[in-house]
């Protein structure tokens, strides 16, 4: 890939990190009723997260030369909690889509292979817990109890 496409869609990554940082952060703050005991620390944790891979793409955009953009993409806003999460669940699947993309394009550049799988997979991760929070992961249970069986000796 070509150093201003890879710059140019970098800093779509570092775009998407800052709009989830404020996203989650302001999620924090409207969160409440009772949700809010266990809500508001998770909003705070995952904006924190999402602030230090805008810093690690910040500071790789430089190291090739180009300048971090310094504008968020779009925010969504609501107070419903199941809305938020949908919200925040649409960004980071765009980020996780980035980062696989940007990790496939990378063939020749071991280290930013690297780099940009890694991120995928703190995406994929989150990706992950929001579809839980949304329950979005039906399991069959195949079996109601579980008995150990006897060991015959
Ligand atoms: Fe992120």
């Amino acid at each position: 890939m070509e150093r201003d496409a890879l710059i140019r869609q970098m800093n779509q990554g570092l775009s998407l990190e800052y709009a989830l940082m404020i996203q989650y952060l302001q999620q924090s703050y409207l969160v409440q009723g009772l949700s809010r005991a266990v809500y508001h620390d998770f909003f705070i944790r995952e904006s924190e997260g999402n602030r230090k891979h805008a810093q690690q793409l910040g500071e790789r955009i430089v190291a090739l030369g180009g300048t971090p953009t310094v504008e968020p993409a779009t925010i969504r806003q609501t107070t419903d909690l199941a809305e938020m999460l949908q919200h925040d669940l649409e960004v980071e699947r765009e980020a996780l889509r980035l980062y696989t993309e940007l990790a496939n394009a990378m063939a020749d550049n071991v280290p930013l292979r690297l780099f940009f799988e890694e991120m995928a997979f703190k995406e994929q991760d989150d990706v992950w817990e929001l579809e839980k929070l949304l329950e979005q992961h039906k399991v069959a249970i195949p079996q109601k109890e579980i008995r150990m069986q006897r060991i015959a000796s």
